[in-house]
């Protein structure tokens, strides 16, 4: 067989199979050019067909020129071939298209710790028909003090170290008990409120004080109001507000000038206590106990001072701190992260 011929059949080979192969558009460009291309392997033997003898030419041209339009036709037809692939390629991933595919790097925000607390405190106490009330940050000495039966020269008023401002009579509020008196002058009785709110003292930080941090207040006046319904309130609440059917609580003598009696709050351990089994812990100093809240029924000085007659009126209030619940119900052992604005603490919630 010629030699020619015989190029002419391995080329044609060579070129079927990699056009068959070439799977991009770039790489069928690459073929075409290699083969068909105006200095590809065709034309080379077309060149070289010109120095043949005539005996082979007759054989080699017509071979080559069937060859050369076969190499076409196959180029044409790859070209579709992709075409297509990329088309069907295209409908498989919008068909496939996985709407819950995971995405790196999207950080979501969401609510403060406390804040979420507040608003599940709120839905607590409106289920229970209280209404939500809120007051000033920036209070009078009245309100915050001595309508409370907190008079000037009061050492209770050492117990709440206060930031005073230069206006006369003026200062930043150290409790909520202070929207307690501004509810009932305004509403008079027979009133239910929850007040959260932020509270200021001048006091030195550690891993449980701070000079900003959030109190929750309650009141209840109305006639024929006595302990026994504080004391079911109280409990009540702290079990929904722990989601904790079995929370127990108890109370011990506590001294706050604006309710008399006035009570401590201490509920059982979440740690290590359930139901009436104390055990005792670490984190409630091994007495199965963790002191939370004040309480009391609300001082008739008080009641007084806000224009409702203690002859007429009785009532429960109490206040805690909303920062020291969250700890406990979360396991938080540093007051301070509340404000530190870390991530690594914000995104556990
Ligand atoms: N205001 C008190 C404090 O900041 C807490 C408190 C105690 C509130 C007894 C009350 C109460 O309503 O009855 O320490």
């Amino acid at each position: 067989m010629s030699l020619l011929k015989e190029q002419i059949e391995r080329i044609l080979h060579a070129c079927k199979e990699a056009f068959s192969q070439a799977g991009t558009i770039d790489e069928l460009e690459r073929v075409r050019i290699m083969f068909i291309g105006r200095q590809g392997h065709f034309a080379n033997l077309t060149d070289q067909l010109k120095g043949v003898p005539y005996d082979e030419k007759k054989v080699c041209g017509p071979l080559l020129s069937v060859a050369k339009s076969e190499a076409h036709e196959l180029y044409e037809h790859s070209k579709q071939r992709i075409a297509n692939d990329a088309v069907r390629a295209n409908q498989e991933r919008e068909q496939y298209f996985d709407v819950s595919a995971y995405t790196p790097g999207i950080m979501r925000g969401s609510l403060h710790v406390y804040t979420r607390l507040i608003e599940q405190l709120e839905d607590i106490f409106i289920s229970m028909g209280y209404d939500i009330a809120s007051g000033p940050e920036l209070e009078t000495e009245y309100n915050n003090f001595i309508a409370l039966n907190i008079p000037e020269d009061h050492p209770a008023r050492d117990m709440q170290d206060t930031f005073w401002t230069n206006v006369p009579g003026m200062l930043l509020r150290t409790q909520t008990s202070a929207v307690q008196v501004r509810e009932m002058k305004q509403r008079g009785a027979p009133i239910a409120i929850f007040a959260p709110g932020r509270v200021y003292r001048n006091e030195q930080i550690d891993a449980t004080h701070e000079s900003v941090f959030t109190q929750g207040e309650g009141l209840v006046v109305d006639k024929g109001i006595s302990l026994s319904h504080m004391l079911a309130t109280v409990r009540m609440f702290l079990q929904a507000a722990f989601e904790d059917t079995t929370l127990n609580t108890r109370v011990r003598p506590g001294y706050f000038p604006f309710v008399e009696p006035g009570l401590e709050v201490d509920i059982s351990c979440p740690f290590c206590s359930t139901g009436t089994h104390t055990k005792g812990c670490a984190v409630c100093k091994r007495t199965g106990w963790i002191e939370l809240m004040g309480s009391g029924l609300v001082h008739p000085h008080v009641l007084r001072s806000c224009n409702i007659d203690p002859e007429v009126y009785s009532g429960f209030a109490f206040g805690f701190g909303i920062e020291r619940m969250a700890m406990i119900k979360y396991g938080i052992n540093d007051i301070r992260l509340f404000h530190a604005s870390s991530i690594d603490f914000l995104t556990q919630f």
